[in-house]
């Protein structure tokens, strides 16, 4: 059972779990505006592709929460101006824009409503973001069980667990439920550098639920393929073009590469949501580049001599010729991506 949760609504106010402290400490901060979301998002207190798009929802929520507007239109106002404000917090993940979208189509489609009822069905939709994203990581977990051998040796990249999204977690959860069913599985996980969102994260949340699990730096996947043998490996994404092509953490191209010259499956799970049919190939796909100090310092220590820069790509694009398969909620897609992916963007649940 999952003990915690990264996201929640409580007292009319977003509670996030400070995931910058873990596994050290567990903080919760009490976010009561749209700024204070759009800042979480942006220092990584909240992070993971679905998890930053429903915060962003509740972001919206806490503007109309918070504005003291006599009239629909001024109300309005402040919301479009909080959208900006979160679609500014990061780029990569689709989801944010997904997610801040389907609230504006909301609140456009409710003009005719008085201030307090459009507050309602603000929050309504934030609520209904994130209990969507609970149901459709359990199906993309359920949809991936064939995929997943008995016993299963697993490598993983970042985190995608229950700290990502609402619960559960995409990659993180098709493992989750792999063990919860009586399959004898090992999750390898790369550390993920710079953020260690592996070491820190995807470990700290493997250990709660008693999943096996081994942490190996990044550069490691090679010799732990050959040496070890892995089944398959397993990763999230933050936004997949109408062809395929995945942008995840950065690493999970080498990683991809590194899966195909050892013949060892690759797959993607997402929901829908993460899925971005606008974009033809992950060209398009913008790539967030974060500051430098998260390469140049380990913890306080610097580790990177003053003067030599550096480049921190938060994200890669991994091309979709390397990808197995992208499981989703509504099932899972095969190459060629470019007409599987839209057959199931056609698929209702
Ligand atoms: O920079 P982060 O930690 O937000 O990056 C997260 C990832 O890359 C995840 O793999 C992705 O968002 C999928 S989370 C279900």
């Amino acid at each position: 059972m999952t003990t915690f949760r990264s996201i929640e609504w409580r007292d009319n106010s977003l509670r996030l779990l400070d995931q910058r402290k873990l596994p050290a400490e567990t903080v919760y901060l009490e976010l009561r505006d749209p700024q204070m979301v759009a800042e979480a998002i942006r220092a990584m207190v909240v992070r993971g592709a679905p998890a930053i798009g429903t915060a962003a929802a509740y972001g919206l929520a806490l503007a109309a929460l918070h504005s003291v507007a006599q009239r629909t239109t001024d109300m309005v106002r402040e919301v479009e101006q909080a959208a900006e404000l979160l679609r500014a917090s990061r780029p990569t993940a689709v989801n944010l824009f997904w997610a801040i979208q389907r609230v504006m189509d909301k609140v456009y489609a409710s003009l005719s409503l008085r201030p307090d009822a459009l507050r309602e069905v603000i929050l309504r939709e934030a609520h209904a973001i994130a209990e969507e994203d609970v149901r459709a990581n359990k199906q993309i977990g359920l949809n991936a069980q064939p995929l997943i051998p008995n016993p299963a040796k697993i490598l993983h990249h970042c985190n995608t667990g229950s700290l990502a999204t609402v619960d559960y977690g995409t990659a993180l959860g098709i493992i989750r439920i792999a063990h919860e069913s009586g399959k004898q599985v090992h999750a390898y996980l790369d550390e993920t550098r710079p953020r260690l969102q592996g070491a820190k994260l995807s470990a700290w949340e493997l250990n709660q639920l008693g999943i096996p699990h081994t942490v190996i730096v990044d550069g490691a996947s090679g010799l732990v393929m050959r040496k070890i043998g892995i089944d398959l490996c397993v990763v999230g994404a933050d936004r997949i073009a109408a062809n395929g092509d995945t942008a995840n953490k950065i690493g999970t191209y080498n990683l991809a590469i590194v899966a195909k010259a050892h013949g060892v499956p690759f797959y993607v799970a997402a929901p829908t949501s993460t899925i971005d049919m606008s974009i033809c190939s992950g060209d398009d796909i913008p790539i967030e580049e974060r500051g430098a100090e998260e390469i140049t310092h380990v913890g306080s220590e610097r580790v990177v001599p003053q003067g030599s820069p550096v480049l921190n790509y938060a994200f890669d694009v991994t091309p979709a010729d390397l990808i197995t398969a992208i499981i989703t909620e509504k099932g899972i897609a095969y190459p060629p991506f470019t007409e599987s992916l839209a057959r199931l963007m056609n698929t209702d649940q």
